[in-house]
């Protein structure tokens, strides 16, 4: 597959069949992508890769904790309302997806069960969970790093027929994954990346994102 077939073919997959990914097939993955740039080759990142009886674990954990109303207090701080264009393209993407899934605006009991799925990591077989150490803070720019290492996961899954969803809901409740997998305090959990393979009968991994014309967001200079 070459780059630009693997950029344009990569989509956030939310439904995954039951097979689990070896830990092999894993490696092969993170080997390559840890190749991502770092600011002054810092690779901030850690990686925790969770599966079986462990992830079954933290899934129950977060249900248990949403639906006991827990606040989720993530480790990185979450932007709560988004405006303006921003708005509008969040709101966007939430509304295919409901619809795909044939969630009515109004369906609270519908809403719940999609959020519930975020919170199971979306039934994915494993995950990856990134973390950086504290003593990176303020990090942006490992921020920066981690997200380009977190797009060179999801794009070497491809080359294992592999489907990925980058998802901040997975770790809403870092004490969960805390308890289950031994990441200390001085460690902040990142972000999760699902991975399995795509169940393409499931209806929301049909959704399509749109992006932005290079008319709303680039600016040439210098060009004839
Ligand atoms: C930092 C980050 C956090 C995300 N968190 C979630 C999430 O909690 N739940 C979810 O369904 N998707 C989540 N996504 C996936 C985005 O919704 C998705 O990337 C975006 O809608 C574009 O769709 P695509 O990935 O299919 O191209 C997240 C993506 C990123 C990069």
């Amino acid at each position: 597959m070459n780059i630009n077939e693997a950029i344009k073919k990569r989509k956030s997959i939310r439904g995954y069949k039951p097979d689990t990914v070896s830990k092999k097939t894993l490696q092969n993955i993170i080997e390559v992508a840890i190749r991502a740039p770092s600011a002054m080759n810092t690779q901030p990142w850690e990686l925790h890769i969770v599966t079986g009886e462990i992830l079954d674990k933290i899934k129950k954990g977060n249900i248990d904790a949403f639906t006991a109303g827990n606040l989720p207090i993530p480790d990185i701080a979450l932007k709560k309302n988004y405006q303006d264009i921003f708005k509008m393209r969040q709101v966007e993407i939430g509304i295919q997806l409901f619809k795909l899934m044939g969630i009515e605006r109004d369906d609270h009991a519908k809403k719940n069960k999609w959020m519930q799925r975020g919170f199971r990591f979306f039934d994915a077989p494993a995950a990856i969970i990134l973390t950086y150490d504290k003593i990176l803070d303020p990090a942006f720019l490992s921020f920066f790093d981690m997200g380009g290492l977190a797009h060179a996961i999801c794009l070497c899954a491809l080359e294992h027929n592999l489907g990925t969803c980058i998802h901040g809901q997975g770790i809403m409740y870092p004490n969960i994954i805390r308890e289950h997998v031994g990441i200390p305090d001085s460690k902040k959990i990142f972000i999760s990346i699902s991975i399995g393979y795509p169940d393409w009968e499931f209806s929301a991994n049909k959704v399509e994102s749109k992006r932005e014309s290079l008319e709303n967001i680039v600016s040439w200079y210098g060009f004839k």
